[in-house]
């Protein structure tokens, strides 16, 4: 495995236009929620700084939690199940819930969770991603309120990693192909 440094990473959205990003979407939310109860969760890794600068960025004031997922199996799509290492510690029902995840690829994890905490009589549940690999789903999720849509390749930065590393970057780059 080859940790390429990052000056030899490509960079796909700089800080600026990150935050300029992060922005608009804490706009938006803000416009629907308003004062209504509102729990934001977490995805934890990838999505820590994402949901840290999103949540900052809010003239409203939810409760926070944090989730952390794992796929279990043998790392072909196929075959792996997700379940939680970490599950959320509030109570959601009767409250909106507002789900923050780095990037949704495939879909499975997020229609795993989306599916658990269905059933905990949330008053509404909606997703807020950075990263929407919309074209590779293969479970049936949508999210409602998307930093950036990406059709291809593989992004490490700003929560998102490789093999545990470039989380603390504060850009998000592409990995270049060979590496990954
Ligand atoms: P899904 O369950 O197939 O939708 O996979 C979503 C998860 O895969 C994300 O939450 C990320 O943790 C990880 N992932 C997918 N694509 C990338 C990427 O380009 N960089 C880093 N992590 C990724
Ligand atoms: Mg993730």
């Amino acid at each position: 495995m080859m940790f390429p440094p990052v000056e030899k990473l490509r960079v796909l959205y700089d800080a600026d236009t990150i935050r300029a990003r992060v922005r608009e979407l804490a706009g938006q939310i803000d416009a629907l929620y308003g004062n209504e109860p509102l729990v934001v969760v977490c995805v934890l890794k990838g999505a820590f700084l994402f949901f840290s600068d999103l949540v900052r960025e809010l003239s409203i004031s939810p409760e926070l939690d944090f989730v952390r997922l794992a796929s279990y199996g043998n790392g072909t799509e196929s075959s792996c199940s997700v379940a939680f290492t970490k599950d959320i510690e509030l109570s959601i029902e009767g409250k909106h819930v507002l789900i923050v995840e780095d990037i949704i690829d495939s879909g499975r994890s997020m229609h795993f969770l989306l599916r658990q905490l269905e059933a905990r009589g949330a008053r509404s549940l909606r997703v807020a991603v950075l990263i929407d690999k919309r074209e590779r789903r293969k479970f049936p999720v949508r999210a409602d309120f998307v930093g950036f849509a990406l059709t291809s390749g593989f992004i490490v930065g700003y929560g998102l990693d490789y093999a545990e590393h470039y989380r603390a970057l504060p850009a998000i780059y592409c990995i270049p192909d060979g590496n990954s």
